[in-house]
């Protein structure tokens, strides 16, 4: 699709991976990007869909201008690699009842994406509407270290002592990231108690983790930091990485959110 132009200071990387499911290959792609408001806005035209623009009122403040926006582009990043051919605006992604991202594809169905935005960056993942799918991206911000603290139990702060050689900021993050990805995957949002999302078991990887959650074991999610973001994709236990948590797609996402810190 065509974003931002190339002249101004924008962030963008898109890669289809897939994942397998008792021996399906399920099509997926993600997309992270960062670019500023002004950037998005003069090419928005080019790739909003009609009932998107509608949803860009003059009473949003520039900085839900942004996020909007910069969600959008790399859902529609992501969309466009699992359907090539599709234009960015036959693509319409739109707030379902539960706020959840809604993606209607001109002559595709059954794709679906799940989107973050933060500190002017945002993630987002394509994947098939079977194959339910989180995603959550954060900028660290000391202010918020207690209340992420708070929304941790003692048994997770300490499993993440144990297995993850991150500072506990970055901990607490990661984490977050999880949880709130987990909470997008079911559609609940952070409207359930946060002890419901809790973590139960982490296995590092590289710049990262693997983890596994107390009461919905047929969820994991992998969880990335590199200062000052961290991410985290959350999906079906059932459905594995192609080439392992540790395989090229996962480190991929770990090298862009490098690269988007380095910025
Ligand atoms: C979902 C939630 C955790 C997002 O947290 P956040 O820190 O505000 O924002 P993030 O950048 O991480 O994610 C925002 C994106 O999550 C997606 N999202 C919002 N609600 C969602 C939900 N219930 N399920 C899945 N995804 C959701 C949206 O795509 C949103 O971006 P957009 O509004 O630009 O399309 C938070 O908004 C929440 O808890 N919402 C409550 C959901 C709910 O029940 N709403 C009822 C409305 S009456």
């Amino acid at each position: 699709m065509t974003g931002p132009g190339a002249a101004s200071p924008v962030f963008a990387r898109e890669a289809a991976f897939a994942l397998q499911a008792g021996g399906r290959t399920l099509a997926c792609a993600m997309s992270l990007v960062s670019a500023p408001l002004e950037a998005l806005e003069a090419a928005a035209a080019n790739w909003l869909a009609p009932e998107e623009e509608a949803l860009l009122t003059e009473r949003l403040a520039p900085a839900r201008r942004q996020s909007l926006l910069a969600g959008r582009w790399a859902a529609k990043n992501a969309l466009g690699l699992l359907a090539p051919g599709i234009a960015a605006r036959d693509i319409c992604i739109l707030p379902g009842l539960f706020e959840q991202p809604v993606a209607t594809l001109t002559g595709r169905a059954n794709l679906q994406v799940t989107l973050a935005h933060a500190g002017g960056a945002a993630l987002a993942v394509a994947h098939p509407e079977s194959c339910p799918m989180g995603v959550d991206l954060e900028r660290a911000a000391p202010e918020h270290l207690g209340a992420l603290s708070e929304q941790t139990t003692a048994r997770e702060r300490e499993r993440a002592h144990a297995a993850l050689a991150f500072d506990e900021p970055q901990r607490l993050l990661l984490l977050w990231c999880l949880k709130e990805a987990l909470s997008k995957a079911l559609r609940c949002g952070l409207t359930v108690p946060f002890g419901l999302l809790e973590v139960t078991s982490l296995a590092p990887l590289p710049g990262g983790v693997r983890a596994r959650f107390e009461n919905f074991a047929q969820y994991e999610g992998i969880a990335f930091a590199a200062a000052p973001f961290a991410l985290a994709v959350v999906h079906p236990h059932m459905a594995q990485w192609e080439g392992g948590e540790g395989g090229a797609s996962p480190l991929r996402l770990h090298d862009w959110l490098a690269s988007l810190g380095q910025r």
